[in-house]
């Protein structure tokens, strides 16, 4: 069974979205098999986008991921790699359409709520970075 890493970002939490978010998955029919509440060290947010480490927005990205409380989650299910990459909808919010979580909720494509593992390996690498 597929596994995938998803991330409730610290405007999520603060905006009181965490039911929300999770209930969409679990509405779709995924299974919920890790969850833990927690503020990202540096290290680990630079860890985590370091595919992103040569772009404008790296230091943002990890100074806002580190900036407060996320919620990391693993679930699982059939294709649930791609299928949580649509329910989480488009980076940029102009592309992101209304039904996603980010089309639904976000304005800013630095503060769009959620991260969701783009690939199987990037899926693994996730999982194993923040779960073990
Ligand atoms: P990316 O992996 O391209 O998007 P996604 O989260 O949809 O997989 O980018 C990672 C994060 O970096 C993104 O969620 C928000 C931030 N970011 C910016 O702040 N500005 C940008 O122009 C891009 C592309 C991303």
């Amino acid at each position: 069974m597929e596994r995938t890493f998803l991330m409730v970002k610290p405007d999520g939490v603060q905006r009181r979205l965490v039911g929300e978010i999770i209930q969409r998955f679990e509405q779709k029919g995924f299974k919920l098999v890790e969850l833990k509440l927690l503020t990202p060290t540096r290290e680990l947010a630079e860890e985590h986008y370091g595919v992103h480490r040569d772009k404008p927005f790296f230091e943002g990205v990890v100074s806002f991921i580190s900036s407060g409380p996320v919620v990391a989650m693993v679930w699982e299910g059939d294709d649930v790699i791609a299928l949580s990459r649509k329910l989480v909808g488009a980076t940029k919010p102009s592309d992101a359409a209304p039904g996603t979580i980010r089309g639904d909720y976000a304005n800013s494509v630095g503060e769009n709520l959620i991260h969701g593992s783009d690939s199987v390996e990037n899926a693994e690498a996730e999982i194993k970075l923040w779960f073990s």
